[in-house]
């Protein structure tokens, strides 16, 4: 029998309190993981969801749009669990800004995306390599999206772009580090249903979302959990560089 087992895996997942971050976490410390669960602003949420899973799991709380924070959140990990085998990238947020609106919104719009989607991102990738490294080895999980690929609408120029970024940089490392024994994955999800997709789907309605599907219901996040921890595990270290699609045939490219 094939099973999922990361017993004895330290691993890092960002954005833990959000819906496909919760869903990760749970499924990977039903694998044996022990997880450091990264929250920002719901700390109630981060809690009960440290509460179900157990497993000796540490709640840690930085704003990855400051990039002070975002060392403080690793170097704090790290100190907590001696090492780190998986970091998941997965916060993430996404902000509507009307191209053909006011210019000093549009830019700080831009900007915060970008600081926390793909710069974050980038930084603790750099943070994990340099771990990985001296503990010779470790995996990397990127969450970016569909958008990075089929793009998306007029409103999330921003988000499509820091989504796109993130995927050419976990390409880089998984080519850079592979002989190092670091591979790193993108996932690119289609919709999900999470607080993120509820303010599109209220701008757009049901039907736009449900219209584009191949099947017949919308992804939820318990559908992208278990490929994260499959790629966790290291049944598919040889696919690293890759993204795996889990859009519901929203998009098949
Ligand atoms: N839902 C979708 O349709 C969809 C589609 C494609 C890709 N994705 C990607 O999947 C990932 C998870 O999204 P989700 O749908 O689960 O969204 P979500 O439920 O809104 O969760 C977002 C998470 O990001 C955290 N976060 C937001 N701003 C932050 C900041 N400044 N610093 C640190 N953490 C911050 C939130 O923390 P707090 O709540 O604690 O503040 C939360 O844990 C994102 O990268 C998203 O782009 C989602």
């Amino acid at each position: 029998m094939l099973k999922i087992d990361l017993t004895g895996k330290n691993i890092l997942v960002t954005g833990a309190s959000g819906g496909i971050g919760a869903a990760i976490a749970k499924t990977m410390a039903a694998c044996g993981a022990r997880i450091g669960l990264h929250y920002f602003q719901n700390e109630e949420r981060a809690k009960e969801i440290q509460k179900a899973i157990d497993n000796n799991s540490e709640l840690y709380r930085a704003d990855l749009a400051d990039h002070t924070q975002i060392a403080g959140l690793f170097n704090e990990v790290v100190n907590d669990f001696g090492q780190l085998h998986v970091i998941i990238n997965n916060a993430g947020i996404s902000l509507e800004s009307d191209p053909a609106g006011d210019d000093m919104k549009y830019l700080n719009d831009w900007h915060k995306t970008m600081e926390v989607n793909l710069n974050a991102t980038g930084y603790l990738c750099k943070l994990a390599v340099a771990h990985f490294i001296e503990k010779g080895g470790g995996k990397i999980v990127n969450i970016s999206s569909r958008a990075a690929f089929r793009g998306d609408t007029k409103e999330y120029l921003a988000y499509a772009a820091s989504k796109g970024g993130i995927i050419s940089l976990t390409r880089s490392i998984a080519r850079a580090y592979g002989k190092l024994g670091i591979v790193a994955f993108n996932i690119a999800p289609g919709f999900v249903r999470t607080d993120m997709a509820k303010d599109f789907i209220k701008n757009y309605g049901d039907e736009f979302v449900s219209n584009d599907l191949a099947l017949d219901r919308l992804t939820e996040p318990d559908d992208i959990a278990p490929m994260v921890a499959f790629l966790a595990s290291g049944m598919a270290d040889h696919a690293t560089g890759c993204t795996i699609d889990i859009n519901a045939g929203s998009y098949v490219h």
